[in-house]
């Protein structure tokens, strides 16, 4: 049986020998390539545009502003931005796309893109630390604040407290495949080669703003080169591009360049983390408080609902959260890998350790002392939690319990321990997929799902086997077409139980009908030997629905249960005492997150949380310019993150053996942005180990660390 089996991942081959097509990679007869223009300052008025230099260039077709476009209807969410570009003369954030040159060759169009002239009035921008606070906007799934308790009664019955404030800079996702979009239209029929994590969300968007029925927006994305969140939601430049086809009756390509992904998709906002943490002498917690501020733009608000994991990870009988956003002149922010609980467990999971310490508890024996036996928030049971079990294999291999038996010192490296938990929300969103069984033995799995490198085709494949008692190789699967059912986005870590759960279902429908005809039981049925004898074909339809038909849900909500993941991180550092240079050694992670049905793809997405919370910690971060309002790197030359020589070779990953009944039928929770979590407390908990410098201002440079270094 293959589930359960570490399987390499089916479009392997295709990646390997270049026939895997991104969405740039496709090319039509007769296209035209489009190159936007962005606004030459962050904030102010168009006055004019002179496109007449670039419409003299030779190979020009067209070049669009303002006054060729459609006025777009109003879009809400799965729309990137809400205020659309080339709608108005104001200019609210850099690199806000104002023209697009439409050329015959890209090098035709990004030549002429310098030619259009561009008049702009200038206003100071707004900076982060300069804008006006407010409340964050209240009323979605996630993020509104949360009281239970007193607050004050729990941190004066406190044996130890602390309050400390964390933050983090923006972090752009900088995935390998830029954005990038090819449309044509049919009359009112557009199709789209597309870079997307849900290609079910671009017919929704552009619904609102163009007008079009769903069943006329066609989007073919079968390989996007990662997202890690900013391909999820729909931007403007998938919109533009379909307009621009339009207008010029011709299918247009536009592809972001390497800089516009930092400006004309998303980012992680910058952040700004309070807590306040009480606790009795035994490590219990009396008091959580939670605070969290988001820099967002003025006309288009967002909030990082980063306090959720005080609502969801430790027992406490008083917790407050509150969010505020802060107006300024950046681009809009959104999630990104891991979203809510990346930045809330840099927090929660710093302050652990500093109340750990102030009460003089192993950090570990703090987590445990706090357990959650029930869901904080509402007293709900769980639908399956091993985090106990998690903490204790983790510690076993990491060797916690033995690490001050450990030399301290290797060479000019201090060495340091550290550990924090992992959390993630788990997420989950309908999903549609069909099973065809045909004469030959054979299944087929349809469902219009995403590939980000993440192993899922094979994950759904293994899935559909195992139901169907059939060996891996006998099934195949078709995704990445819209016209196909519609699978769930691969976002959110969801797809294995949403998308998973669809195929699932539908695997066992075709079975139930197979059955049916040859007049035996499902249960145990001989898929092929049935098959060969009714010599016909079987069509299961399954759907992964949530309570209330609803397009997403959170932690459970609206079921007996509280959902979430969980895992404990154990991370060993090295830090030069001479240079503040800090090393990652040695990592250990291990998780609670439902059954893993391919332990090779999700070690290798573990793996990929492990490096992605290095980089958090210890790497990344977007500098804004704040005179011209601008991020200031525009190219990966200027961005340090993780590379090979960064990353040791000794990370080891394990999941405890769990099924999940509730999450989804096939018995799994979420795993992939689970391991972005807690690293980056864990890491800069173990630098306060080595060298005794409390770093609460990602990334912990050496900047950061010498001078306490000096004076410790
Ligand atoms: Mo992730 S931010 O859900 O791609």
């Amino acid at each position: 049986m293959s589930a359960g089996q570490p399987i390499s991942r089916v479009e392997g081959p295709l990646k390997v020998t270049g026939s895997a097509h991104y969405a740039a990679d496709n090319n039509l007869p007769g296209m035209v390539h489009g190159v936007l223009v962005g606004a030459p300052f962050a904030v102010g008025r168009i006055s004019a545009i002179n496109t007449a230099g670039a419409l003299g260039m030779p190979g020009v077709v067209r070049v669009l502003t303002r006054a060729d476009m459609p006025k777009f209807g109003k879009v809400g969410e799965p729309a990137g931005v809400f205020r659309l570009p080339m709608q108005s003369d104001s200019i609210e954030y850099e690199g806000e796309p104002v023209a697009i040159v439409l050329a015959e060759t890209l090098e035709a169009g990004e030549a002429a893109a310098h030619m259009v002239e561009i008049s702009m009035e200038r206003c100071t921008p707004v900076a982060p630390g300069n804008g006006k606070l407010e409340p964050a906007p209240t009323g979605g799934p996630m993020g509104d604040p949360f009281s239970k308790g007193d607050l004050a009664e729990g941190l004066s019955r406190s044996a130890k407290h602390v309050r400390q404030t964390y933050t983090q800079p923006g972090r752009h996702h900088n995935p390998m495949e830029t954005s990038a979009t090819l449309a044509f239209w049919q009359g009112e029929k557009v199709t789209l080669y597309d870079a997307v994590q849900h290609g079910a969300n671009v017919p929704i968007v552009f619904g609102q703003a163009l007008g079009l029925k769903p069943e006329n927006v066609h989007v073919l994305a079968p390989h996007t080169g990662g997202g890690f969140g900013c391909k999820g939601y729909v931007w403007p430049h998938q919109l533009l591009t379909a307009v621009a086809a339009r207008i010029v009756g011709r299918p247009v390509k536009i592809s972001l360049t390497r800089a516009q992904m930092y400006t004309m998709v998303t980012y992680q906002a910058i952040m700004r983390q309070e807590v306040q943490l009480g606790a009795a002498a035994d490590g219990q917690l009396t008091a959580l408080r939670h605070h969290v501020i988001t820099v967002c733009p003025q006309g288009d608000i967002w909030s990082e609902p980063s306090t959720e994991i005080a609502k969801t990870l430790y027992a406490c009988p008083a917790i407050l959260t509150s969010q505020t956003i802060e107006l300024t002149n950046v681009s809009k922010p959104n999630p990104m890998r891991a979203p809510v609980e990346g930045p809330g467990s840099w927090a929660l999971e710093s302050a652990m350790d500093e109340l750990a310490l102030a009460l003089g508890l192993d950090p570990l024996d703090l987590r445990i002392a706090a357990h959650a036996d029930v869901d904080p928030k509402e007293g709900k049971p769980w639908s399956s939690k091993k985090l106990l079990e998690a903490y204790e294999a983790g510690a076993q291999r990491y060797g916690w319990r033995t690490r001050s038996s450990r030399p301290r010192d290797d060479g000019p490296w201090r060495i340091g321990h550290g550990m924090a938990t992992a959390t993630m929300g788990n997420f989950r969103f309908p999903a549609e997929a069909r099973v065809r069984l045909t004469p030959d033995g054979h299944a087929s799995i349809e469902c219009s799902s995403q590939d980000i490198g993440t192993g899922t085709q094979t994950v759904f494949t293994q899935i559909a086997a195992e139901a169907l008692g059939l060996p891996f190789a006998q099934v195949s699967i078709q995704w990445g077409d819209s016209a196909l059912p519609t699978a769930g986005p691969v976002y959110g870590s969801s797809a294995t139980m949403g998308t998973g759960g669809a195929i699932l279902l539908a695997a066992q429908d075709a079975k139930a009908k197979l059955a049916q005809r040859v007049g035996a039981a499902a249960d145990g049925l001989d898929v092929i030997a049935a098959l060969r004898k009714t010599n016909a074909e079987f069509i299961g339809e399954g759907k992964f629905t949530l309570p209330g038909n609803a397009p997403f849900n959170a932690d459970g909500a609206d079921t007996p249960y509280a959902m979430r993941t969980w895992g404990g991180i154990f991370v060993e550092v090295g830090v030069d005492r001479d240079f503040g240079l800090i090393r990652l050694r040695r990592a250990v992670g291990s998780y609670s997150a439902g059954r893993i049905i391919n332990p090779k793809t999700a070690r290798s997405q573990m793996i990929g949380g492990v490096i992605w919370g290095w980089g958090m910690a210890a790497l990344e971060q977007s500098q804004f310019e704040p005179t011209y309002g601008r991020w200031l790197a525009k190219n990966l030359s200027n961005v340090s993150l993780p590379v090979n020589a960064d990353i040791p070779s000794d990370i080891e990953i394990h999941f405890v053996d769990e099924f999940d009944p509730h999450a989804s039928p096939t018995g799994a929770r979420g795993i992939g942005e689970l391991a972005a979590t807690g690293i980056a407390a864990a890491v800069a908990n173990a630098v306060y180990d080595a060298v005794g410098v409390r770093v609460r201002d990602l990334p912990i440079t050496p900047a950061k660390l010498l001078p306490g270094i000096a004076s410790g």
